[in-house]
């Protein structure tokens, strides 16, 4: 039997819903036949695919970053805007394609706004300079009468895009990056972006690329970073990816206590800088690159096509976001459509992936305060840990006084376990939503579109108890308020 004891006084932080943000690039089907179909029977008059804004929607996503990637070290942002027949089609490097800039600024802006997300734009910081990364800025943010400011207006929008988060350069440590960059040269071309783009708009919030790669620098990046630009950087970004290559259940379900340690680690340093360097200004974490990729490393489009335990890997990912809400204050799931990506679109509908139904449980129910919640019970072994817990928890109570309580069950098995109210009792039905499938490498597929799915039952609390049987490989969430 597992236990799971809630007290509702042990809050660990607000959670930010900017963690439940994503990130789409100019890379394979992700922009043209993912978001944006010119001339397609789903597409809105603007050129948006209807049915992938709606399956969107169903993700919450406050924030969505662009334009990359490894795609933004080269590119040119002015070759985005404008009558689109005039624009010019440049050669991309980065995934070797010709980019036609066909979609750019305005369409991702009016895109967010469709979709009630922030925009998050990313600026070149490889083969691009700082005049270009504050242009950008004008032109996006800018009220005075200055050329670039007319040149958005004449474009069709006269009021501003009112574009809060920056970040400057993508994957800078890593040497398939356009322009990559030792610590030194970072911390350098940070301090010199940041200060011209906060000139142009001083409310801006500035994201610096710290780690994707986790190379043998990445505790000198960041202490670079920082002790350079502590009074202008916003959030610290790394990236995350992972897989199942061995084939090992175990190993991949114990693969999250990695990406634990090293967001420990990341918030020590962070700390560390705050008090040793006295910066009284809030910095966080940004995990601005994350998910599930290793099938499709190599292939054109990257379309990985994800199973059902690709999805509770998904969900320990976010499980950990919330345990970490005191620094992780912004995650983008990489990426939204197509390239690895819960939603694949075809030219005549779209499926929804394993990795879609986690994600949107999360982001619609998830909110308000982190709780600290006690477990114990049932452990397992998975690559080099051993005494893990089988059942990966997390929760948050929401402004609206609900509890939302998450549980991940890692092992094939059925999990028994009793949670307990540390104080109150539960009060009316408990909302029971379920993810799951019938084995750990199903997945849906066009002709098979539900195989794992979102479930949902109601329960019934004793008093201060509810016993609950967690399926097998499952991960679920539960809503309830406390009397
Ligand atoms: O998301 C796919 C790629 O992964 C991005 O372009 C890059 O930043 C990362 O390596």
């Amino acid at each position: 039997m597992n236990v799971i004891a809630l007290d509702p006084r042990r809050v660990v932080a607000e959670l930010d819903r900017n963690v439940f943000g994503g990130f789409a690039e100019h890379l394979g089907r992700c922009i043209y036949g993912g978001i944006y179909d010119e001339g397609s029977p789903l597409a809105d008059e603007e050129g948006f695919r209807k049915d992938v804004l709606e399956a969107l929607k169903g993700l919450r996503m406050p924030i969505i970053r662009y334009p990359g990637g490894n795609f933004v070290s080269g590119y040119r942002w002015m070759d985005g805007i404008g009558p689109k027949d005039e624009r010019p089609p440049r050669a991309e490097l980065a995934w070797h394609t010709v980019e036609s800039n066909r979609f750019g600024t305005d369409e991702f802006v009016s895109f967010c706004r469709k979709l009630g997300a922030e925009p998050y734009l990313v600026v070149n910081c490889g083969d691009g300079d700082m005049r270009e990364a504050r242009d950008w800025v004008e032109y996006c943010n800018g009220t005075a009468d200055t050329h670039l400011v007319r040149l958005r207006r004449r474009n069709g929008y006269e009021a501003p895009h009112a574009v809060t988060y920056w970040g400057i350069g993508n994957e800078v440590d890593g040497p398939w990056q356009m322009g990559m960059k030792t610590p030194q040269e970072y911390a350098r071309a940070f301090t010199e972006f940041g200060k011209l783009m906060k000139m142009v708009d001083p409310s801006i919030k500035l994201v610096a690329s710290w780690t994707s790669g986790w190379f043998e620098d990445w505790v000198e990046r960041g202490q670079l970073l920082l002790e350079q630009a502590g009074n202008l950087v916003d959030y610290m970004a790394i990236h995350w990816y992972v897989g199942n290559r061995e084939d090992d259940f175990a190993r991949y379900m114990a693969l999250s206590e990695l990406f634990e340690e090293r967001l420990s680690a990341t918030e020590g340093l962070l700390k560390a800088m705050l008090a040793c360097r006295k910066i009284k200004r809030p910095i966080y974490l940004a995990v601005d690159e994350w998910n599930v990729w290793y099938r499709a490393r190599g292939a054109e489009g990257l379309e990985e096509v994800y199973n059902l335990e690709d999805a509770l890997v998904v969900a320990l990912q976010l499980n950990a976001f919330m345990r970490h809400a005191r620094w992780v204050k912004m995650a983008n799931l990489a990426q939204i459509v197509n390239v690895i990506a819960p939603i694949l679109t075809r030219p005549d509908g779209l499926l929804l992936q394993s990795i879609y139904y986690p994600f949107a449980l999360y982001s619609q129910q998830a909110g308000g305060e982190v709780l600290d919640v006690y477990w114990e019970g049932d452990t397992f072994s998975g690559g080099d840990y051993t005494g893990l817990r089988v059942l990966d928890v997390a929760a948050t109570r929401r402004a609206d006084g609900h509890i939302a309580l998450f549980v991940v069950n890692r092992s094939t098995g059925e999990a028994e376990a009793r949670i307990s109210l540390q104080e109150g009792a539960f009060a009316g039905d408990v909302q029971c939503w379920v993810v799951n499938g019938p084995h750990i490498k199903a997945y849906n597929t066009f002709e098979a579109p539900h195989t794992v799915a979102l479930t949902s039952r109601r329960l019934e609390g004793q008093g201060n108890r509810l016993d609950v049987t967690f399926e097998p490989h499952s991960v679920t969430g539960l809503v309830f308020r406390i009397a």
